[in-house]
């Protein structure tokens, strides 16, 4: 099978587009024709030996999405010609992921493509696609319905945050996006924000631990004062998705608004989310395909372009979704 390979000498990462023996692929219950990969952010640390995203031993297949058709199966939940979506489980982090012909899986950790999807598409929505819907089933979960207010979602030019603004102002919520790319404005408003908030003016910290109650949720993609901030500032038994840490791990908070205004911090992890979370997630992503939520910026690109576009989304210089299609 044809894959990218990462090559490791001493300090030095190689990428190389080479044959590879399928014997090496990580054990698994079930084999998978690889259709469509996605490039990440965390990918094009990977290749680029960027950021320490490679846990497996070298030489290692990166690409931590893929979707694809099973050739053999030894578990009875998945039969020959079965159409399936990987993402999360370590995929293209510790084990072999989605930039080679074939994958191996354990059988449930797969998904099964949900009916209108294509596998492009399944690509197309990824990894950041599942984290923004799995942080709107959260805010959904806690009974914040769309009269209750506005949510907020920061990084909202991002991967996860635009999605999450889509997915949002299609579900019926007023949104309000917070970034500090001031080039994304009508992006995002074209996506559905109704408000734009500086990055800034939520980085920064807050003395008050209850301030003025503005939010009835967040989707929140930054973390560390950013997420500390929204906390303080969301409305009663308001909830907030904490998916990501973009400008920080560390959160200084008080309890005060758990326990004065029953607030709801929701951690959201697609590495791990239990199957039935995913099948619901997914479910829901197929409906939003089918009304244009993904009808962004995407761009299609050979499993040899992954080498290049790795160096352009680690510098920022590619926008919307890239999709790999590996026998391209
Ligand atoms: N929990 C999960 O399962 C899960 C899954 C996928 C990703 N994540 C995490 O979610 C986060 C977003 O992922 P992504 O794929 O959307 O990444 P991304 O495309 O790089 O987007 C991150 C966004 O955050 C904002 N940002 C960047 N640096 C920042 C800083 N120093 N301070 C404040 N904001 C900053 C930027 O948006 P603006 O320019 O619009 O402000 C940027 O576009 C990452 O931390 C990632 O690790 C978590």
């Amino acid at each position: 099978m044809r894959a990218l390979v990462l090559h490791k000498d001493g300090d030095d990462v190689r990428s190389v587009i080479e044959e590879v023996e399928e014997s090496r692929l990580p054990e698994g219950d079930v084999l998978i024709d690889v259709a469509y990969s996605s490039l990440n952010y965390k990918d094009g640390l990977a290749v680029t030996n960027t950021g320490k995203i490679v846990r497996g031993e070298y030489p290692f297949v990166p690409g931590i999405d893929l979707a694809g058709t099973v050739v053999e199966s030894d578990s009875p939940k998945w039969q020959v010609g079965d159409k399936v979506i990987l993402t999360g489980w370590s995929t293209g982090e510790a084990r072999w992921g989605g930039y080679a012909e074939r994958a191996r899986a354990k059988a449930e950790h797969l998904v099964r493509l949900p009916d209108g999807m294509s596998l492009k598409e399944a690509m197309l929505v990824g990894t950041a696609g599942l984290t923004a819907m799995l942080s709107v089933l959260a805010i959904e979960e806690m009974h914040v319905t769309p009269d209750r207010g506005p949510i907020v979602v920061t990084g909202a030019s991002g991967g996860v945050g635009s999605t999450a603004v889509a997915l949002l102002a299609r579900a019926g919520y007023e949104v309000a996006a917070s970034t500090g790319t001031a080039s994304a404005h009508d992006y995002l408003k074209e996506l559905g924000a109704s408000q734009i908030v500086d990055r800034a003016e939520l980085a920064e910290p807050t003395s008050n631990p209850l301030g003025k109650a503005r939010w009835a949720g967040a989707v929140d993609s930054v973390g560390g004062s950013t997420l500390a901030h929204i906390i303080a500032e969301t409305m009663r038994h308001g909830c907030i998705a904490a998916c990501g840490l973009a400008g920080g791990h560390a959160l200084d908070t008080t309890v005060f608004p758990f326990i004065l205004r029953g607030v709801v911090l929701y951690g959201i992890d697609s590495n791990t989310a239990p199957s039935e979370k995913r099948e619901a997630a997914w479910a829901r992503l197929a409906e939003a395909v089918g009304d244009g939520a993904f009808a962004g910026v995407d761009e299609t690109i050979s499993l040899a372009d992954v080498i290049p576009y790795s160096k352009k989304i680690v510098r920022g210089e590619t926008r919307g979704r890239v999709i790999v299609d590996v026998r391209a």
